[in-house]
């Protein structure tokens, strides 16, 4: 079972738990959380959502093998990736995240759009699109600019280059760095709190908080969508795929 989940004291956890493959998310594993995340939004019991990954690894993104095999949907259906992404744009109820370490493409892209998140000391933030001949992604291109400013963004975005959890509290993609033994624990702490709160409140209150931004998020996702699927067949994505699984460092003087 890759994607655990359970509902405790009001917190429904969604725990990526595939840690021989550095908790990289297939296809089958993006289903799982769109379903976990739907069924979390309508159980009246659940008052807040914990992601949670392993201990040294959110999450090393979508798993690159999946990328060269089966890059879209099938029968006019949205990938999964897709589902995942709306049913979390979809939660109307808090979400908080403990980032337990490395957390790599839709690792990081995936805290724009939580409520609360804590990240471990030892968290390593990454956005290598460009670096696997992709795009930026879940309205990354939007929203990274927009809180680093452009030339931070770039930084992260076309030089992919990686950052600590105390840089993404700094520029206000994290709440908190605690100690990598704490941070689960601190993050559950702060989502049993809404159980306290008045729910319809909370809910109102992100929806409002989300709202001013929501369409031009879907309209930036939607053309990030569409160069993406573009971009895994071209022969850059490939040349990266390829040399990420031959454990070399990618060639790309000839194109
Ligand atoms: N997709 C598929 N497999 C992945 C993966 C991914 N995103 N990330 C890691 N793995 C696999 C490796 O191929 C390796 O498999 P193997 O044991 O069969 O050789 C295993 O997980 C362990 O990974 P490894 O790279 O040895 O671990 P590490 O601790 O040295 O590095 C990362 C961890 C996360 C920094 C590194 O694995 C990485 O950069 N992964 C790719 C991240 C990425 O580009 N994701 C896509 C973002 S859009």
């Amino acid at each position: 079972m890759t994607i655990k989940t359970a509902t405790f004291n009001g917190v429904a956890t969604i725990e990526i738990a595939r840690p021989e493959k550095k908790n990289a998310l297939t296809q089958a594993m993006y289903s799982a959380m769109a379903e976990a995340l739907i069924a979390a939004n309508s159980d009246a019991l659940v008052r807040a959502v914990l992601i949670t990954g392993q201990p040294g690894c959110f999450t090393s993104g979508n798993d690159i093998e999946d990328f060269m095999q089966a890059p879209l949907g099938q029968d006019g259906e949205p990938p999964p990736v897709a589902r995942f992404m709306h049913a979390l744009l979809q939660c109307e109820k808090p979400v908080v995240v403990a980032v337990t370490g490395a957390a790599v493409g839709i690792g990081t892209t995936m805290l724009l759009h939580c409520d609360l998140v804590y990240v471990s000391d030892e968290a390593r933030l990454a956005m290598p699109f460009v670096s696997l001949g992709l795009v930026p992604e879940f309205a990354s291109s939007l929203l990274i600019p927009a809180l680093l400013g452009p030339v931070k963004a770039t930084e992260k975005l076309m030089l992919g280059e990686p950052f600590s959890g105390s840089d993404a509290v700094e520029c206000g993609i994290a709440n908190a760095v605690l100690p990598a033994g704490e941070v689960v624990n601190h993050a559950r702490r702060m989502a049993e709190r809404f159980n306290a709160l008045p729910p319809s409140a909370v809910r109102e209150t992100k929806r409002l908080m989300r709202a001013p931004q929501r369409a031009q998020v879907l309209e930036v996702m939607q053309a990030e969508g569409q160069l993406f699927s573009q971009r895994l067949r071209s022969p850059e994505a490939m040349e990266a795929f390829q040399a990420f699984f031959q454990k070399r460092k990618p060639d790309f003087s000839k194109f």
